[in-house]
């Protein structure tokens, strides 16, 4: 199994101080900024788009940006991402027409490309697209909001992405998103996650007496 990535969810930010938030977070050991893009349409929440991922490049944030598109249609965003400077980008495959022209848009622009997963949408989706994927996201919670509890059911359906991943051979990063704690990570990565969202737990947990260290939930992970 590939080593475990820590990726907050800037979703629970204080976006008035976004870039530094990012900074933070970074300093304090996370690997990923994890960039909810919601559109009010596909889930029933609005957040931030192109322009802001833009943005923390520009204030100089050179880690990996994930960014979980949460819209539809999904092609249409697909090369402001790219052109923003993100190193990821997931969709959920119920948002797209044409769910392997999308990865391969992805793909073509030397981005990682994702398929996401709701609770209840099944694996077969990744039936005939396996050899496109870089990264299977694993939501935990239906999408659209922060601060919801993780749904036990993700454990089994983890494990079988899993078994999937391995049989594959190939390189795929296995993520999960959706009320991860600090008190269910390791059963989590138990089950095969590798890379792990979180965002009330992280922003959250930031410390009281230095309010720009978030290192004593970082760690803990
Ligand atoms: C939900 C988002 C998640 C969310 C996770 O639609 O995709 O990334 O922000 O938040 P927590 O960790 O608070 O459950
Ligand atoms: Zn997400």
């Amino acid at each position: 199994m590939s080593d475990f990535k820590i990726a907050p969810s800037i979703l629970s930010a204080d976006f008035a101080r976004l870039g530094q938030e990012v900074e933070d977070v970074l300093a304090s050991g996370a690997d990923i900024v994890h960039f909810d893009v919601m559109d009010n349409h596909y889930v029933p929440n609005l957040t931030i788009g192109p322009m802001v991922c833009e943005a923390l490049r520009k204030y100089g944030i050179t880690a990996p940006i994930d960014a979980h598109l949460m819209v539809k249609p999904v092609d249409r965003l697909i090369g402001d991402f790219i052109d923003a400077g993100a190193s990821y980008i997931t969709f959920h495959p119920e948002a797209s027409e044409h769910i392997d022209r999308s990865l391969q848009l992805i793909r073509d622009g030397g981005v990682k490309a994702g398929l996401v997963f709701n609770p209840a949408t099944p694996l077969t989706y990744l039936d005939h697209v396996m050899d496109k994927v870089d990264m299977v996201l694993l939501m935990s919670v239906n999408p659209g909001f922060g601060g919801q509890s993780f749904l036990p059911g993700t454990l089994d359906k983890l494990r079988d992405v899993r078994r999937r991943i391995d049989a594959s051979g190939q390189d795929i990063r296995l993520e999960i998103d959706g009320g991860v704690k600090i008190d269910n990570i390791a059963e989590i990565a138990r089950a095969g996650a590798d890379t792990f969202v979180a965002g009330s737990a992280v922003f959250k947990g930031r410390r009281e007496e230095d309010p720009h260290r978030y290192d004593s939930v970082i760690r803990a992970f």
